[in-house]
C-alpha cells in the first residue's frame, strides 16, 4: 500500500480511543483499502520508556508517512516533571519540526446533537465549515516582545508580523481545502486597521487571481466575521484567518456545534513529495485524567480526526464521508456517551460499544 500512517495513542483516554480508530482502519482494510500502519509512544508514555516525550526515531517516522495520528498527552503523573520534558513537550515539538503552519478547525454540526448547541437549533443544523488558522507566525511569535521599562512604567509588547510567504503558503491550504469541498473561501483580517492585514488581503487575492480561479473568494473584517459566525454560520464554507484571530474564532466556531468529545482537528504543513502535505491529526480534547481507564471516553472527535485523514491527506473523501454518516447515524440511533448525555438521565455507552456501532 501506498498510504503510510503513524499513530501515536499517548497517555490517559489517548490510547482508549484510538483503539476504537483501529477497528475502524482494520474494517476498512478487509474491504480492499489497506493502510500501512505503524504505531509509536508520545508524551507522558514515551517519557517512561525512554526518558524523553518524544524519541528521535519516532519523530523520524513521523517526517516520513503521511499522516500522523495523535491521541491526546499529559496527566498528572507528569506535572511534577521538568518543563524540558513534559509531554506536551512531545506534541511541540512534532508540530515545529513538521512545520505544521495551517490549522483546520471544523465546526461540524451533527442534527442529533443540535440541543447542544449554543445557538438556535436552525442556526446550526446541517452546519458544516471548517476555519483554517495559521499557526506558526504573527502576533505570538513576531519580535520584538517582552515587558520594558519606558520611563517611570513597564510596557508589555507583542508584534503582528507576517511574511508574504507565510501568508501565501497558508493561504494555499485554505484554498486548496475549499477545492476538496464547497469551493468558497472567505480570508479574514482587520485590514481597517493593521498594515499585517493590508498585506494579507493583497496575498490572499494575489494567489486566489492567479492559481485558484474557479474558488469563489471573499473577504472580511475578522470582528464582523466573529458577528456573521453565530449570526448565520451557514454562509461560510472554509474561512482562512491569523494566528489571534484563528484561535478566537476557531474556539467560538467549536461551541457553534457542541461536546469536547466530537470536535475533531488537522495540522497541515507543506507538501512532500508525493504531493501529499505533511499532517498531523488530533482530536481537539486531552488525555480526561478524570474519566481515563474506565471505557467513558467518546471516541468520536477521535474517529472524526481519522475522517479527516481521509479526506484531507489521502484523497478519500467518499469514504470520510461514509465515516462520518456512521457516526451521524450512531447518533441519531440515540446513542450517547456519558459526555453527551446531558441532563436527561439515559444510560451511556462505553467507548467500544460507540465504537463497534460505528463500525457495524
Ligand atoms: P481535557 O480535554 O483532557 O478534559 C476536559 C474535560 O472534558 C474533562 O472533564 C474530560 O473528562 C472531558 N473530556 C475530554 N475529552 C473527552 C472525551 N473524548 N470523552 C468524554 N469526555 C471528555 O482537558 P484538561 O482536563 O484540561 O487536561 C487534561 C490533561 O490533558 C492535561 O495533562 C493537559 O495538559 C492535557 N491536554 C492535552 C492536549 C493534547 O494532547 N492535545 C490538549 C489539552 C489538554
Ligand atoms: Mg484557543
Amino acid at each position: 500500500t501506498n498510504r503510510s500512517l503513524l499513530i501515536l495513542p499517548g497517555d490517559g483516554i489517548g490510547p482508549e480511543v484510538m483503539a476504537e480508530v483501529r477497528k475502524i482502519i482494520d474494517w476498512f482494510g478487509t474491504r480492499g483499502l489497506a493502510f500501512h500502519v505503524s504505531e509509536d509512544l508520545v508524551g507522558g508514555a514515551a517519557y517512561d520508556a525512554h526518558g524523553t516525550p518524544l524519541h528521535d526515531d519516532t519523530m523520524a517516522k513521523a517526517q516520513e508517512v503521511d499522516a500522523v495520528l495523535l491521541g491526546a498527552v499529559g496527566g498528572p503523573k507528569y506535572d511534577v516533571l521538568d518543563f524540558s520534558v513534559k509531554p506536551e513537550r512531545g506534541l511541540l515539538r512534532l508540530r515545529k519540526e513538521m512545520d505544521l503552519f495551517a490549522n483546520l478547525r471544523p465546526a461540524q454540526c451533527f442534527d442529533a446533537l443540535a440541543d447542544f448547541s449554543s445557538l438556535k437549533k436552525e442556526v446550526v443544523s446541517g452546519l458544516d465549515i471548517m476555519i483554517v488558522r495559521e499557526l506558526t507566525s504573527g502576533v505570538y511569535f513576531g519580535e520584538p516582545r517582552g515587558i520594558h521599562v519606558e520611563g517611570n512604567e513597564r510596557v508589555g509588547i507583542n508584534t503582528q508580523r507576517y511574511t508574504e510567504s507565510e501568508i501565501d503558503r497558508v493561504a494555499r491550504a485554505a484554498f486548496d481545502l475549499a477545492r476538496k469541498r464547497d469551493g468558497r473561501l472567505c480570508s479574514m483580517e482587520k485590514a481597517n486597521v493593521m498594515e499585517s492585514g493590508i498585506l494579507w488581503r493583497e496575498v490572499v487575492q494575489a494567489v486566489g487571481d492567479k492559481d485558484y480561479p474557479d474558488v469563489e473568494l471573499s473577504h472580511m473584517y475578522a470582528d464582523a466575521g466573529a458577528m456573521q459566525l453565530t449570526r448565520w454560520p451557514k454562509q461560510f464554507d472554509v474561512i482562512v484567518t491569523d494566528n489571534l484571530f484563528g484561535d478566537l474564532l476557531s474556539d467560538l466556531a467549536a461551541m457553534l456545534t457542541g461536546s469536547l468529545g466530537m470536535l475533531p482537528s488537522a495540522s497541515l504543513g507543506a507538501p512532500m513529495e508525493n504531493g501529499r502535505p505533511k499532517a498531523l491529526y488530533e482530536p481537539v480534547h486531552g488525555s480526561a485524567p478524570d474519566i481515563a481507564g474506565q471505557g467513558k471516553a467518546n471516541p468520536i472527535a477521535c474517529i472524526l480526526s481519522f475522517a479527516m485523514a481521509l479526506r484531507y491527506s489521502f484523497d478519500l473523501g467518499a469514504e470520510a464521508g461514509r465515516l462520518e454518516k456512521a457516526v451521524e447515524d450512531v447518533l441519531a440511533d440515540g446513542l450517547r456517551t456519558a459526555d453527551l448525555l446531558g441532563k436527561e438521565g439515559a444510560t451511556p455507552v462505553s467507548t467500544a460499544e460507540m465504537g463497534d456501532a460505528i463500525v457495524t
